[in-house]
């Protein structure tokens, strides 16, 4: 051992082998293809996200009068400023993306089932915390339709029975809009909601070692193959090249298509198209369906019931004795999922 692998070990007496000791563990085949180990992706975005959001937290300044002024230095005059912003705001994408998707490959290979119910529960949770984190940074860039877009998703809670009015004079610091309103859903954005992902997550996959992930039979794969491999480094190393690439695609997209801005926002102007981020295009359009009342109720319930869908796949299935069921629905959800995003894209209004 050398001189300062010496003096290291004397200090941090951790040796290599007790790493890999204790992170070790058979990892199904199956994680080695992407779509089935799809959760390591938003975490790795997740700190892409901690770290371009302390870089842009230098410049950004959370107020009405100062919020868009700094927006427009970081993505104009600051060194490579516009980098780092477009580079947050396609991690967010992509991030919100890949929850999503983990979530369908959770979904489909029924891998929310008995015992990992719970860890099902916490993911509803991350899902929820990360759509919020998404809606809070919109917000902060105090540009017109960001402006207009979080008042309009601040009476849409209104309309929620029993704790609507409280939560919408939470998300403002008020009654509407106000010069307190920005500096709330910074720290919500930058301190809060990251602060409760770090927790959600190291729960999860403290979930995940106790449980292992769930095993999974395919078809085209010889029996007398080994089924597992090892964690470190084979895992580690086939989640190292999935960052490198992501990484790769990220700062492709940064630079074909950075971040733009619109005009700043003013409370007197009610633009004439008011639209979320593309991640609120789905309850969007099923708001502009139905009435407000009825879309937010039914809002409610569908996330309840995704919230509880262990529990109630499994009444389900006893109750129809088919157990596919999961799936059929899950088909119609996508299509519903995929159908109403688009449709709202596609439109003006
Ligand atoms: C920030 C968000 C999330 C992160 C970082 C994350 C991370 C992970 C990781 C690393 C795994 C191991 C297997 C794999 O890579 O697919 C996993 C498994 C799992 N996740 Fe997530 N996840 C997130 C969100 C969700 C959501 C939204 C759900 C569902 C509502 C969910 C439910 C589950 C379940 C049930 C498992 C166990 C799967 C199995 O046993 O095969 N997760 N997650």
């Amino acid at each position: 051992m050398s001189g300062i692998g010496k003096w290291l070990q004397e200090r941090i007496p951790i040796s290599g082998v007790q790493i890999q000791e204790l992170t070790n563990e058979p990892v199904p085949n199956h994680l080695k293809r992407w779509w089935f180990a799809l959760g390591g992706t938003p975490a790795y975005l997740f700190v892409v996200q901690i770290v371009t959001g302390i870089l842009l937290a230098f410049y950004y300044q959370p107020a009405a009068s100062t919020a868009f002024e700094s927006v427009r230095y970081i993505t104009e005059e600051a060194t490579f400023g516009w980098y780092l912003r477009s580079l947050h705001k396609w991690a967010a994408t992509l991030m919100i993306a890949s929850v999503i998707l983990h979530q369908m490959r959770v979904y489909f290979t029924s891998a929310y089932r008995q015992p990992r119910e719970l860890n099902w529960v916490i993911g509803m949770a991350l899902l929820m915390c990360t759509l919020l984190t998404g809606f809070t940074g919109y917000s902060l860039v105090f540009e017109q339709l960001s402006y207009w877009g979080a008042t309009v998703a601040a009476n849409i809670s209104d309309a929620v029975p029993v704790v609507g009015r409280f939560s919408k004079q939470m998300l403002l610091a008020g009654d509407s809009y106000n010069e307190r309103t920005l500096s709330r859903f910074y720290i919500l954005h930058a301190a809060v909601l990251p602060t409760t992902i770090i927790i959600l997550v190291a729960v999860h996959i403290a979930f995940i070692r106790m449980h292992g992930v769930t095993e999974l039979k395919f078809e085209d794969e010889p029996e007398d193959k080994p089924q597992h491999f090892n964690f470190f480094p084979d895992h580690i190393l086939t989640e190292l090249m999935i960052g490198l690439t992501l990484m790769i695609v990220l700062s492709a997209l940064a630079t074909i298509f950075p971040a733009s801005k619109g005009p700043k926002a003013n409370p007197m102007i009610t633009p004439e198209v008011i639209k979320p981020e593309w991640f609120f295009y789905v309850s969007f359009r099923w708001l502009k369906l139905f009435s407000l009342t009825f879309a937010v109720l039914s809002t409610g319930f569908i996330v309840s019931a995704m919230f509880l869908w262990p529990w109630i796949d499994k009444v389900l299935r006893k109750v129809t004795g088919n157990e596919d069921i999961s799936v059929y629905i899950g088909i119609i959800a996508t299509f519903l999922l995929v159908g109403l995003t688009v449709w709202e894209a596609a439109v003006a209004h």
